[in-house]
């Protein structure tokens, strides 16, 4: 069958993603339409997640109701931003659409937490004592602060359980 959103072709943005995306089914356009409050979707691998969310976020610019630089598009790998960002350009491209993507923000979970610490360090408690180590270097400085690293567990450990029974402290 063949379903129809009641207004479906009284709007030209939908319209436009159907000439382009004539499969979308009738939960898709839904959701690409339904764009005031929070909305999860849940869905099986490979049904058309990732292109409900490029055209619903392609549908929030295109309706004025969020410039790009207002959306966060977010996700848990790196893989998974870089395909975004690959396939939101490719699909703003075969709608033909003259928008600017490029303030648009996809990042990983991690990656926006680290930006909004890094712009708000003068707040934490981290002050401006604080970096990011990557795998490697966070091995690194394991392996150079071991001792350390180890004394100070210890110690924390006694201080919570008050003793650890045959343990001792290093002088
Ligand atoms: N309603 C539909 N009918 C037919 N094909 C569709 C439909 N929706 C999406 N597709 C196509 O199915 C493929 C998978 O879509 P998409 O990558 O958006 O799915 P996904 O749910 O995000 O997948 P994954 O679970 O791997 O992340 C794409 O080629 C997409 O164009
Ligand atoms: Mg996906």
């Amino acid at each position: 069958m063949n379903y129809m959103l009641k207004d479906e072709y009284e709007d030209p943005i939908l319209k436009l993603f159907e000439e382009v995306f004539n499969n979308l089914n009738l939960d898709q356009k839904k959701a690409i339409k339904t764009t005031d409050g929070p909305l999860l979707i849940i869905a099986g691998p490979g049904t058309g997640k990732t292109l409900v969310l490029i055209l619903r976020t392609l549908y929030l610019i295109l309706t004025k109701k969020a410039k790009p630089s207002e959306i966060l598009l977010t996700t848990f790998t790196e893989k998974a931003t870089f395909e975004l960002r690959d396939r939101i350009n490719q699909i703003a491209r075969k709608l033909k659409l003259k928008i600017q993507l490029h303030n648009l923000k996809i990042s990983t979970i991690h990656g926006i937490c680290n930006e909004i610490i890094l712009k708000n360090l003068i707040h934490t408690p981290l002050n401006n004592n604080y970096i990011i180590l990557d795998d490697l270097t966070q091995k690194l400085f394991i392996y150079e602060h071991f001792t350390e690293i180890e004394e100070n567990l210890l110690i924390s450990c006694i201080m919570e359980n008050g003793n650890i029974s045959g343990m001792q402290l290093k002088d």
